[in-house]
């Protein structure tokens, strides 16, 4: 076993979990909820992404997201970025890392963003390029990685496909998605490894959402394998557009607990987290989806 001291986590919460939702989040709560979230001491976090608003209207205030977050050193602000479009767009704003983002599965990759596998890579080599350029990290996110909504089961061979492809443009990480949380702890630790076999440790990420509950019992799974680095979300907010049914991502104070809970260092402060998805999560008129936020805000409460 060759579990990590410390773990970085990545708040996705302000793209991936406000993405999907259909009333429009204001800028200025966006901008105050990644505030809390450096404030609680997330040093990644993914801030929007530079999509077609047609498709994802919630992220048209991208530009106007980035020029209001109040920066802190020593963070990493992260944003979607699918193709030279995106990527122009993107670098006005300063981000100190994109992402770009493919598919395990081809019927993910048409409806995601409406081209196959292989066109996809084609239209990122360029953002990589460009990226690097102007002296920006890459990470490819990989969607899809264990089962997809339209084709179901996905192979680790499917996997290790799309993870050659990305290695060949020189994406410089790669983040392993369970898009619908349908995977469970040995299938997801098969298409790591083959992510691993690849990427060094310190360059290979999960990103599970919690559709049917396995989203932690999956990073420990991970842990098992040393991966230290993981996507989570805020109160637990979120789902795809593109991914019908699938919730949020594993909710952020969930994991700190139990990382807590396996002497794991992650540098957040657990209390000043749950008031960050408290605080989106009024914006939003619903409680948290969180259960260690619910547990601990009725223990404040009580
Ligand atoms: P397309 O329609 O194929 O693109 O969309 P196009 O190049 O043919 O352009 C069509 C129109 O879109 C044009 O505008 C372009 O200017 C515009 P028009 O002339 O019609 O007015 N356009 C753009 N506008 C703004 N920003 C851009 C951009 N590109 C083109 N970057 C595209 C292709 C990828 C843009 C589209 O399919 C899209 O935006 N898809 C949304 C993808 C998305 O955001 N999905 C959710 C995030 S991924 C995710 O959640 C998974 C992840 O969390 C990991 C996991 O869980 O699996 C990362
Ligand atoms: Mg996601």
């Amino acid at each position: 076993m060759n579990f990590p001291n410390h773990v970085t986590l990545v708040d996705v919460g302000p793209r991936d979990g406000l993405q999907n939702e259909k009333e429009p989040v204001s800028t200025a709560h966006k901008a105050q909820l990644v505030a809390m979230l450096q404030g609680a001491g997330l040093k990644e976090i993914e801030v929007t992404s530079f999509v077609s608003p047609k498709w994802v209207p919630q992220m048209a205030d991208n530009a106007a997201v980035m020029a209001a977050i109040e920066r802190q050193p020593g963070v990493r602000y992260s944003v979607l970025t699918p193709n030279m479009k995106g990527l122009e767009s993107a670098l006005l704003t300063r981000p100190d890392e994109v992402v770009v983002f493919a598919a395990a599965s081809e019927a993910f990759s048409q409806k995601n963003i409406n081209c196959s596998i292989a066109e996809s890579i084609e239209r990122f080599a360029p953002v990589v390029e460009a990226a690097h350029a102007a002296g920006i990290k890459v990470r490819g996110a990989l969607s899809c990685a264990v089962g997809c909504p339209y084709e179901g089961d996905i192979s680790a061979d499917q996997v290790e496909r799309v993870v050659l492809l990305m290695k060949a443009i020189g994406v410089d990480h790669l983040g392993v998605a369970d898009t619908i949380g349908v995977g469970t702890p040995r299938k997801v630790q098969a298409a790591m490894e083959r992510a691993l076999k690849h990427y060094p440790l310190v360059e290979v990420s999960g990103h599970f959402h919690d559709t049917y509950g396995q989203a932690l019992a999956n990073i420990y799974a991970c842990l098992e394998l040393g991966v230290h680095h993981f996507d989570t979300s805020v109160a637990g907010l979120g789902g795809c557009p593109y991914a019908k049914g699938a919730t949020g991502n594993v909710a952020s104070e969930d994991v700190v607990f139990m990382l807590n809970g396996l002497g794991i260092e992650t540098g957040i402060d657990l209390d000043k987290l749950v008031d960050a998805g408290a605080f989106i999560s009024g914006v939003l008129g619903r409680p948290p989806v969180s259960r260690v936020a619910r547990a601990l805000l009725a223990k404040r409460a009580g």
